[in-house]
């Protein structure tokens, strides 16, 4: 594995206080609807196993894998490795994201959920990097918008590795 310097970013503390304060809006916005959450694997399991136990509503949760990055960079080409095990028509989804770079995995993610005609879709995404952004990508809830440097902990990776971090972090050095 190779040996990263990582410089702390975002705290422990921050992400929690962050977490709670999206989770308090979503049950707002959905008070007494039934959502389905859709996790997008791999990089928002952690975010959204702490996102969800913040949400006071009555929650499914399904599970949309997708690929795009090749290490620090994004190929710009989604390839799904999971897809949605039920069907979604007719039911609000909140689709929650790791982070937000090109605005291209979010976009194809969007487009895939609304061809299954759900009643509603939110997006959450714990990270937007808006430098970085190659297509318009609204957003309903964003946790932190960060500049454009490759981040890994919290769930995000560098090469498969970094994910169990409980912290943000910004890679030094790479070569
Ligand atoms: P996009 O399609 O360029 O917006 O990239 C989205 C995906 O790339 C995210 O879901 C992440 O998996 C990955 N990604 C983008 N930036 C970073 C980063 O700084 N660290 C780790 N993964 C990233």
């Amino acid at each position: 594995m190779t040996q990263l310097q990582i410089k702390p970013y975002i705290t422990e503390e921050q992400l929690q206080k962050k977490v709670s304060e999206i989770g308090a809006a979503i049950t707002k916005k959905f008070k007494g609807e039934q959502v389905v959450a859709v996790c997008v694997l791999k990089g928002s399991f952690v975010f959204y196993s702490d996102l969800i136990r913040e949400i006071n509503a009555d929650i499914t949760c399904e599970f949309f894998g997708v690929s795009s990055y090749h290490g620090n960079t994004s190929s710009g080409e989604v390839k799904v490795t999971l897809d949605l095990a039920h069907p979604v028509e007719g039911k609000h989804i909140l689709l929650v994201e790791d982070i937000v770079d090109t605005g291209i995995t979010m976009n194809y993610l969007k487009n895939s959920i609304l061809s299954r005609k759900p009643a509603s879709l939110t997006t959450v995404a714990l990270l937007e990097k808006p430098e970085a952004l190659k297509v318009p990508c609204k957003l309903d809830y964003v946790g932190f918008q960060i500049t454009n440097e490759f981040v890994v902990g919290y769930g995000l990776d560098y090469q498969g590795y970094y994910r169990n971090l409980p912290f943000i972090g910004q890679v030094q050095n790479f070569q």
